[in-house]
């Protein structure tokens, strides 16, 4: 079998994270006092990328509203820091939508897009006067009564589903059927209908996948439905396009493309194996053929973010008319509710060595003080290079390519799947970072299994990019706000 070198997947790293490497002494004291593995975070990142997007819309001249959708990472920080620039917040759960709340966020900038809502969850919106997004019948139902209960209205946008996208329907299982949507909501919103507690504001959707045709196509069917509606007098006063914005991870498109070349020859066994166990990441071998596809987010894309949101908004119907045109013509409000491209650049993940060992294939286990729930994507794997902060850099370097393990019984706590090179082995007590890892990585899927602790969050504090000293998360406190 031919022997390659391993491909390499640069992580594109921002400079406070690039300023704070060079301070080693500052990251032990960190992990010492918080332990390991610890996610440190900065908002700096974060207050760019809200800039990134409302350029966008004050470039095209539209009404807007963004809404950090939270779900992406749990750190109170952030809603602190939504307030300040005077962004939304998309709530997914009731202790989501009450911290909101009790952080003095304005309830116009609110919004609660849970999937399951329980009736204490859709209480709390409708006292605050909190838009609440319904999906099904049973919710309109729950949410009437409420309304009735407290003798409030409720102010409610319907997501939809179903668009019709290349001759096919895109399949959701959240929200109205596009093509019978009309029908519900003509027969049931209204003086007296059964859903005359609830005011209708305006229509929502949100799209697997990273497709801005997708997205452009269902704005243009969502806008001929609120065409149709007004003509029944129901006003639709924005289109939340949800999220689903792509960010970028990596910085060479040429290590991107060779890496998934040499991962379908290493499935073929014709190169020696990159991933852990010789894992396809969704590549496999039926009948000799290599089938399948890449099962990871696209971490390499070449239209992140307002790239992106601007694709949507120039998407254009038949009369080449585009979104944003529409959306104009219309007096419709395009919200958003973007969560990980939010978090581009905000935070990363480090830990401690433990132990290096070599298994009975002769591969190199780095053990890590941390388990796969503190860094674990959705997808198939992270395919980001870590960075390893060596204490005593060794004088003749060997080249070692090595598997990180983590901490929990299971065979399959690899943190990476892939085969990672490094410069030398790493020794025990050095300091392993995953950049870029805000987004979804470290909050969606942690857990205290073994009753290990729930990693600790902190934030750097700067001042331009000079960094002075941790804050831990937990100890930040919401404006004392009764709710
Ligand atoms: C309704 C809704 N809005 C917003 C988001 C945020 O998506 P992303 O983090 O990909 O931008 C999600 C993610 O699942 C969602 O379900």
């Amino acid at each position: 079998m031919h022997q390659q070198t391993l491909p390499p997947l640069t992580p594109i790293i921002s400079n406070w994270i690039k300023e704070l490497i060079k301070k080693p002494e500052l990251l032990e004291t960190a992990i010492e006092e918080y332990g390991s593995p610890i996610n440190i975070h900065n908002t700096l990142p974060f207050r760019e990328n809200y800039k990134l997007y409302q350029e966008v819309f004050d470039e095209y001249g539209l009404d807007n509203l963004i809404f950090f959708a939270r779900k992406a990472n749990k750190c109170r920080n952030l809603v602190l820091e939504a307030k300040t620039l005077g962004m939304g917040i998309d709530t997914a759960s009731y202790r989501e939508l009450k911290e909101a709340l009790e952080s003095d966020l304005d309830c116009e900038k609110l919004v609660v897009t849970a999937a399951i809502k329980e009736r204490k969850l859709i209480e709390l919106a409708i006292q605050n006067g909190v838009l609440i997004i319904l999906d099904n019948e049973d919710e309109c139902k729950l949410t009437q009564q409420i309304a009735e209960e407290f003798n409030i209205k409720a102010q409610i946008g319907l997501r939809i589903s179903g668009f019709n996208y290349r001759g096919s329907k895109l399949y959701s299982r959240f929200g109205f059927d596009i093509d019978g949507v009309f029908d519900f909501i003509a027969e049931n919103f209204g003086k007296q209908k059964a859903f005359n507690s609830l005011k209708y504001q305006g229509l929502h959707f949100h799209l697997n996948g990273y497709s801005t045709e997708q997205r452009g196509a269902a704005c243009l069917q969502s806008f001929e439905l609120a065409k149709q509606l007004k003509t029944n007098g129901f006003e639709t006063h924005f289109l939340d396009i949800g999220g689903g914005f792509l960010m970028n991870y990596l910085s060479d498109k040429d290590e991107w493309e060779s890496f998934k070349e040499t991962l379908q020859l290493a499935v073929k066994q014709k190169v020696a194996p990159i991933t852990f166990q010789n894992d396809g990441l969704g590549y496999q071998i039926i009948n000799n053929e290599l089938h399948g596809e890449l099962k990871t987010y696209p971490y390499f894309n070449e239209k992140p973010k307002q790239f992106f949101l601007r694709e949507i908004l120039n998407y254009k119907n038949g009369d080449s008319k585009t979104v944003a045109d529409l959306a104009k013509q219309l007096k419709i409000q395009i919200r958003m509710e973007p969560g990980r491209s939010m978090l581009d650049q905000v935070g990363f993940t480090m830990a401690k060595v433990v132990f290096r060992k070599r298994d009975s294939q002769n591969n190199w286990l780095v053990g890590l003080e941390m388990n796969f729930t503190q860094m674990h994507s959705s997808s198939a794997d992270f395919l980001l290079d870590p960075i390893v902060l060596n204490k005593e850099p060794q004088k003749n370097k060997e080249k070692c390519e090595v598997f990180f393990t983590g901490a929990y019984c299971l065979e399959r706590d690899i943190l990476l799947k892939r085969k990672i090179s490094l410069d030398q082995l790493p020794q025990i007590g050095d300091l392993v970072i995953f950049p870029n890892t805000a987004g979804y990585m470290i909050h969606f899927f942690e857990s205290e299994a073994h009753l290990f602790n729930l990693a600790a969050n902190i934030w750097s504090q700067v001042e331009g990019y000079t960094l002075s000293k941790f804050i831990n998360d937990d100890e930040l406190s919401y404006p004392t706000v009764a709710v």
